[in-house]
């Protein structure tokens, strides 16, 4: 082989053995603190040794809990069973986001014949069903982020009343999501069909977190590379921030990253720190690229005010420097004419600041009586030369 193929086949790197021990498809071979999770699941697979249909759940919890990689856990137990045909079949909604893509997989895990497009639903379905008739095979479906299935009543309801229709086999589906309303959303019919058990997923605490990312270790990192004190602030912050284990282990994989540009031989809490504004900003990125235009235009005219020496500021206790409102807002304002756009009114402009404000992306403040009046004062929470390229990026270029 080509040296350079060799090079870019290199899993590990300097302080590396192997980075995709850390990447989010990385299936570990134990799944730490969520063995009643995982045998809630088995639970509901269980009438499967008595050839029977299992309970269908819906698991949800907030992103990072371990929900996907729980569910995958427990398809890959079903191979134990011996007294039925069962088949475990794995969907991402977000690829297959309709009831037809959905049938149309779990039907090619059948019979690959079937993967060219064409074929009307309801001929789909019967070929589906006739396979697992004729098979006697509880297909079991996993369906994650069920919640972008655009429409998920009528797949819900379908895949129920196949049970009806079939005399051998059964569909059963393990709904995850970590839209906590999204329940709320089914019509009441398609709820309890879908909910019959559910499975709630809690996020973990910094212990937990620390001895998934220490799980980790051995197989991601050289020996001795990563300092104990840094693996327990990227669980104390992942746990500080919503117990997200993908999150945890972005941290600490980022962190390498950044030990291995500045060549050093220890990952620190100082890179863990730098990983952790590196990722903020990937989020401030995703939300401020998110925001219809005149919110962004109105936060692109505070971070230009913000680097302007001529405008006037007020340097708070803690140092940082709060603008008046109304400059902003005239910023805005001038800066609209020139891209040839109707600035918005300033009562709209009021409501702009206290959305960008809820979002987190900036801070005001109410001037007590003295300073005109009565003034109000913000500034940007993520650094204004940072968002400015970000918004040229957006919506300038
Ligand atoms: N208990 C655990 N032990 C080891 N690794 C875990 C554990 N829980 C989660 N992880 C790791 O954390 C990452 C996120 O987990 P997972 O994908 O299951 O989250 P999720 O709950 O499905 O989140 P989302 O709602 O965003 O899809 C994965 O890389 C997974 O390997
Ligand atoms: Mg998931």
């Amino acid at each position: 082989m080509d040296s350079t193929f060799r090079d870019l086949l290199k899993k590990g790197d300097g302080i590396f053995k192997d980075k995709s021990a850390l990447s989010p498809h990385y299936v570990p071979d134990v799944l730490l603190h969520r063995e009643n999770e995982l045998r809630k699941i088995l639970t509901c697979l269980a009438p499967l040794v008595e050839n029977k249909r299992p309970t269908n759940a819906l698991i949800y919890g907030k992103t990072g809990s371990g929900k996907s990689i729980c569910a995958k856990k427990a398809i890959l137990k079903l191979p134990d069973i011996k007294e039925a045909s069962v088949a475990g079949i794995y969907l991402n909604c977000r690829v297959y986001d309709s009831r037809y893509k959905i049938v149309q997989k779990a039907l090619t895990d059948f019979d690959s014949s079937i993967a060219q497009t064409g074929h009307s639903f309801s001929i789909l379905y019967e070929k589906l069903l006739d396979v697992l008739d004729k098979k006697n095979t509880h297909a079991v479906l996993v369906l994650d982020e069920i919640d972008v299935v655009k429409d998920l009543d009528s797949l819900v309801y379908t895949l129920t009343r196949a049970n009806d229709e079939l005399k051998h086999g059964s569909i059963s589906m393990l709904g995850i999501s970590n839209k906590i309303s999204f329940k709320q959303k089914l019509d009441a019919r398609s709820r309890s069909s879908l909910c019959e058990e559910e499975i709630v997923f809690t996020p973990y605490n910094a212990l937990q977190l620390q001895s998934i990312l220490s799980q980790r270790l051995p197989l991601a990192f050289q020996e001795n590379v990563v300092e104990e004190s840094a693996l327990n602030l990227a669980a104390a912050i992942a746990a500080s921030e919503s117990g997200d284990a993908r999150y945890a282990l972005t941290l600490l994989l980022r962190a390498g990253e950044l030990a291995l540009a500045n060549d050093s031989k220890k990952l620190t809490d100082k890179e863990v720190e730098a990983a952790r504004l590196a990722a903020d900003e990937d989020k401030a990125r995703e939300l401020i690229g998110s925001l219809p235009e005149h919110l962004q235009l109105v936060l692109y005219a505070l971070s230009i005010v913000s680097q302007d020496v001529q405008y006037k500021k007020l340097v708070e206790d803690d140092g940082e420097k709060l603008y008046f409102s109304g400059e902003v807002y005239d910023r805005y304002a001038s800066m609209c004419k020139k891209m040839g756009k109707e600035p918005r009114t300033a009562r709209w402009y009021r409501e702009y600041l206290h959305e960008l404000e809820v979002l987190g992306l900036l801070v005001s403040v109410h001037s007590g009586k003295g300073i005109r009046g009565q003034a109000t004062l913000i500034k940007p929470v993520y650094p204004a030369e940072k968002i400015r390229k970000i918004i040229e990026q957006n919506l300038l270029m």
